[in-house]
């Protein structure tokens, strides 16, 4: 009775990664229990969730490392394997909530979220590849597009471009305080994908800074965002927090990679009690004031829910 935070469901977006090729799925070594799937395997695996209550879905492709290039022309590409893939999860689930990746990463040759050049990254340059690839997305049914690049301005243009072209009712998840963090390792194995040279400072923030917060949330909603994120969520509540009094919209916490990983290594080891350190885990994600969670542990709790 006394409780002040549950967790249902209903709370949670489960990130999926997808390669290419038929009837395959191989295990992420430093995610145990989370797989990269080919599309096939992916919708059976949708199924298993929906059926344990999972409404949201975050897919991320795995792209060959000769389809790559400076300018992630694949990630624009209506007949690559991501746009394929969510007009098929679309086809068989249209009442699933599809958060689709708006990054130049997974198909950049550099390894990087936007054009470097000259060891830079081209801020507003960028932003014409972001919008191409979210309208890709939203012609192939994505419900929510999930800019993670963290270039400026990103979240306007993106809107103008899906307004102009009749996406009006596509709404954006800014990834709104995405921080400059060591626990993204897991991820950029799964994807295969981590910055040939340099690393993300110049466009992710510095992990000492919590007002800059408060000014991405600002840009954020007047650009246009329906949802603002912040990630990674455990070393980060308090910005969770702040997000959550200062802010109108729906605040989203994305409970990353390495924070599922550090759970699951610990409780292989038999160190901690796996189960319930993913309970307070998430819980405390919520109790900092998150609406939505991103987790890898989404099927596992609902799993533990229905039990
Ligand atoms: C990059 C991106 C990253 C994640 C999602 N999109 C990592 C990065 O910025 O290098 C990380 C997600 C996770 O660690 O679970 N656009």
């Amino acid at each position: 009775m006394v409780q002040e935070t549950s967790l249902s469901t209903n709370d949670f977006i489960f990130p999926l990664f997808i390669i290419e090729g038929q009837n395959q799925r191989t295990e992420i070594s430093s995610m145990p229990g989370i797989y990269r799937y080919t599309v096939d395997m992916l919708l059976e695996e949708i199924a298993s969730c929906v059926e344990l209550g999972i409404k949201a879905f975050a897919p991320f492709p795995n792209i060959p490392e000769p389809l790559k290039d400076k300018y992630a022309t694949e990630s624009h590409n209506s007949e690559g394997l991501y746009a394929g893939a969510i007009r098929e999860i679309k086809k068989n689930f249209p009442e699933v909530v599809l958060m689709t990746d708006v990054a130049m990463d997974p198909y950049s040759s550099d390894g990087h979220d936007g054009i470097v050049e000259n060891g830079q990254i081209l801020n507003d340059e960028t932003l014409e590849v972001l919008g191409k690839m979210a309208l890709v997305q939203a012609r192939a049914g994505a419900d929510i597009v999930g800019p993670s690049d963290m270039m400026d301005g990103r979240v306007g243009h993106i809107r103008r471009v899906l307004d102009e072209n009749g996406f009006t009712k596509v709404g954006i998840m800014s990834y709104t305080a995405k921080y400059a963090s060591a626990f993204y390792g897991p991820f950029r194995d799964a994807l295969d994908s981590a910055p040939k040279m340099g690393d993300k400072k110049t466009y992710q923030m510095n992990p000492a800074n919590s007002r800059e917060a408060l000014i991405e949330a600002e840009l954020d909603t007047a650009e246009g965002a329906d949802f603002l994120m912040v990630k990674p969520a455990l070393a980060y509540l308090d910005i969770i927090k702040l997000l959550r009094d200062n802010a109108h919209l729906p605040i989203a916490a994305y409970n990353i990679s390495g924070e599922y990983a550090m759970v699951k290594a610990a409780a292989q080891k038999g160190w901690i009690d796996g189960e319930k350190a993913m309970l307070e885990t998430l819980t405390s994600i919520k109790r900092a004031g998150a609406d939505i969670i991103l987790s890898y542990f989404a099927k596992e709790f609902a799993q533990y829910l229905k039990k």
